[in-house]
């Protein structure tokens, strides 16, 4: 049986029926906020490459976090600027911590809020590397796996003692989940979730993040560490590791350009999922609508829900705040 009988136009032509049998919903409960946050007091020092992102203090960072709750954004996704670096990212886990002063003001200020971090060394190295550089056997500087761990565990327990609710590990170093996991298990936070990047790629829609973040590596790249944009299997091992590691939420990073692979993990793995849209994604986006080439509004939702479709729960993306307040209209 085909046309005439079959007439699939039947079910688009009422905007009822449209309603009633579509397939994928986009929720302001599925978007978390990244939120950069740098020492001081009224800072709000605006991105140049991410029009309307900021660098805050901790202060209006409270007053931000209070507008997106008020957006209906159950969750934000915190990165910490130091006010200096060295090569072992030591402000990352000092009791100075930009990232747990900030999580205090916010805890106080909104209660309510999910509070996220983001835990790598990047943002705090000398260097701009996700861990702890030593020279290797050919003599080469190398980021050492083994070593890097110790201080992203110290990292992840500083941040959860200051009232994270959740622990973004986002260095790909072999081995952090379990060990976070084991660390939190020890200090009995056995109830604080792990939200992995687990198929983090080595790409060039990180651009903008590292102005924000101020944290571009100094030399070389991050292709020991972060993942060929190449391969797919890789990422299904990545996170087959990281769920057996005791991952509660795997996440894929960036998003567009690896819808595959979130609907690929979507039909293998039964944990949630988070899909990354990251600032490169933003920033283009964003330019074209600035020129008025595109309609922002409707792209941004398409873009959204084609996360969603793909497979991800969750959508970490520049657009929470607004989306969230387009979603309630
Ligand atoms: C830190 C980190 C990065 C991003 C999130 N966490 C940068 C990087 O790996 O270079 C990128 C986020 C974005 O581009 O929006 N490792």
């Amino acid at each position: 049986m085909g046309f005439p009988t079959i007439r699939l136009r039947r079910l688009r032509r009422n905007p009822v029926f449209c309603r009633m049998v579509q397939e994928t919903a986009l929720s302001a409960d599925d978007l978390i906020m990244p939120l950069f946050v740098r020492p001081g007091s009224r800072v709000r020092k605006e991105i140049e490459s991410m029009p309307g992102n900021f660098q805050f203090s901790p202060d209006t960072l409270v007053e931000e976090v209070k507008s997106i709750q008020d957006a209906g954004v159950p969750a934000i996704l915190l990165f910490g600027i130091p006010s200096a670096k060295d090569a072992l990212g030591s402000e990352a886990y000092s009791d100075a911590a930009i990232v747990c002063r900030a999580i205090e003001g916010i805890k106080k200020a909104c209660p309510g809020v999910c509070v996220i971090t983001d835990v790598c060394l990047c943002e705090y190295t000398d260097h701009g590397h996700c861990g702890v550089i030593k020279t290797n056997r050919n003599g080469v500087p190398d980021v050492d796996n083994d070593a890097t761990l110790e201080l992203l565990v110290k990292e992840a327990l500083a941040h959860v003692r200051a009232g994270a609710d959740m622990i973004a590990p986002s260095d790909m170093m072999d081995g952090r989940v379990a060990a976070i996991r084991k660390a939190l298990d020890a200090e009995g936070m056995t109830d604080i979730p792990i939200m992995a990047y687990s198929a983090k790629y080595a790409s060039g829609f990180y651009g903008p993040f590292r102005d924000a973040a101020e944290s571009p590596p100094r030399f070389g790249d991050r292709c020991s560490y972060q993942m060929n944009p190449c391969n797919t299997r890789e990422a299904m091992r990545e996170i087959a590791l990281d769920i057996e590691e005791g991952a509660d939420i795997i996440m894929v990073k960036p998003a567009l350009p690896y819808l595959d692979i979130i609907a690929r993990a979507s039909e293998r793995f039964d944990v949630p999922i988070a899909a990354y849209n990251v600032s490169g994604e933003f920033a283009m986006v964003k330019a074209a609508a600035q020129r008025g080439w595109i309609d922002e509004k409707r792209v941004v939702m398409e873009i959204l829900t084609s996360i969603r479709r793909a497979g991800a729960k969750l959508i970490l993306t520049y657009w929470a705040k607004q989306a969230g307040e387009w979603l309630k209209r």
